[in-house]
């Protein structure tokens, strides 16, 4: 199964690198949770922002469907460009090499 590289910075600004299967049926909210940090209480649903992360990546990404728009514009650390609900955003091939920032929300 074909594999990408995903960029993490956690909470203490730590970065570090994982590898993870592309699969569409899961999202980088899945992975970032089986990686430990707490998140995804609303199931991915785009209602509760716990999966709320600066996203950075030099290629487009999933557009933001109203649910994930609205929600985020009701954030106070709302960054205009890099913010998303990463349960929003499938594990494809186009990630690989993307940079996630964990934010308290
Ligand atoms: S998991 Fe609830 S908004 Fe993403």
């Amino acid at each position: 199964m074909e594999k990408i590289s995903i960029n993490i910075i956690d909470f203490d600004g730590e970065r570090y690198s994982i590898k993870t299967d592309v699969d569409l049926n899961s999202n980088l909210m899945d992975i970032l949770k089986e990686e430990g940090f707490s998140m995804g209480h609303c199931g991915g649903m785009a209602l509760c922002a716990s999966c709320h992360c600066y996203v950075e990546h030099n290629k487009e990404l999933p557009t933001m469907s109203i649910e994930e728009e609205s929600m985020l514009d009701q954030l106070n650390n709302l960054n205009q460009t890099e913010s998303r609900l990463i349960c929003q955003i499938p594990c494809t091939p186009e990630l690989d090499g993307i940079t996630i920032k964990l934010v308290r929300n």
